[in-house]
């Protein structure tokens, strides 16, 4: 029984290697599923940015690998979870039918790399969702995968669907001075961090397919939620540049702001 406790809520082998989060050891990868979800979320709820009466939107939520902590902690709030790629909004929505105040919504918007089919730009996608509903809204590895034009409309929507007093909290890989800095030596290591070709508001790795990575210049970053009515609170940066002093754990910069 314990076991199958475990398993509940963790994607079947085939959606992880479809989503790409991985295709070499399915127990391995199910187990940092689970344990990466879980340290996340507790830094959120430590944080005081969760609350067991919030309503939270996850935008480019995947398969759940925030959601599934927190159906324990979220009893009297509401959980929303957006993406793009539709085999993983099905696969939350029968799993989490269960739990009645979890949704995950299909956005059928372009993206090179998970939704080519759509019709709609991301940069004209309006989220299905009514303005000044959520307490916080988050996104975790979803701004490494938008280019600048689509960024600046979902930070537009995430402040639109914000109460006043809201937080957002997001990962980016982020060029600021540092960054930049070290980005010939990642460039010369061949890494899936290379960012070799330059284009509006960032850096990418592929310019056939620049959704596949893109790092965004910060101060564009900071003029955007400044434009949409978010004051930046807190940036923390992760080591993924190289960078070595004074990183948080786990990979990406962090971004945290407030409506005003
Ligand atoms: C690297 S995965 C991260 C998934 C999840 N946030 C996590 O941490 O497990 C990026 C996710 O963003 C979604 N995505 C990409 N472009 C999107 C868009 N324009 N709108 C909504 N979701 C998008 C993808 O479908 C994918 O699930």
């Amino acid at each position: 029984m314990a076991a199958v406790l475990e398993r509940l809520r963790v994607p079947p082998e085939s959606l992880i290697v479809e989503n790409g989060i991985g295709c070499d050891d399915y127990n391995k990868i199910a187990a940092q599923f689970c344990d990466i979800g879980a340290g996340i979320t507790s830094n959120m709820i430590n944080a005081d940015l969760i609350k067991p009466e919030y309503s939270v939107l996850d935008v480019g939520c995947g398969l759940g690998r925030l959601a599934r902590p927190l159906i324990e902690y979220l009893v009297d709030g509401r959980y929303v979870g957006l993406d793009t790629t539709k085999s993983s909004v099905d696969w939350c929505t029968q799993e989490y039918s269960d739990v009645p105040n979890f949704e995950f919504i299909f956005a059928n918007v372009f993206s090179n790399d998970y939704n080519t089919d759509a019709p709609l730009k991301a940069s004209e996608y309006r989220f299905p969702l009514d303005d000044r509903s959520f307490d916080f809204v988050w996104s975790t590895s979803l701004f490494t995968h938008l280019v600048f034009e689509d960024f600046d409309n979902y930070i537009k929507e995430m402040s639109r669907v914000m109460k006043p007093g809201a937080r957002c909290w997001n990962t980016y890989l982020l060029l600021d001075s540092v960054a930049l800095e070290l980005i010939d030596i990642l460039n010369a290591k061949n890494t899936r961090h290379n960012l070799p070709h330059e284009v509006h508001g960032g850096r990418v790795r592929s310019l056939e397919n620049p959704e596949a990575q893109i790092a965004l210049y910060e101060a564009m970053v900071i003029d955007t939620h400044n434009k949409y009515g978010l004051e930046i609170e807190d940036i923390r940066y992760g080591p993924w540049s190289g960078r070595k002093h004074n990183v948080r754990a786990g990979g990406q910069d962090v971004v945290i702001a407030v409506k005003t």
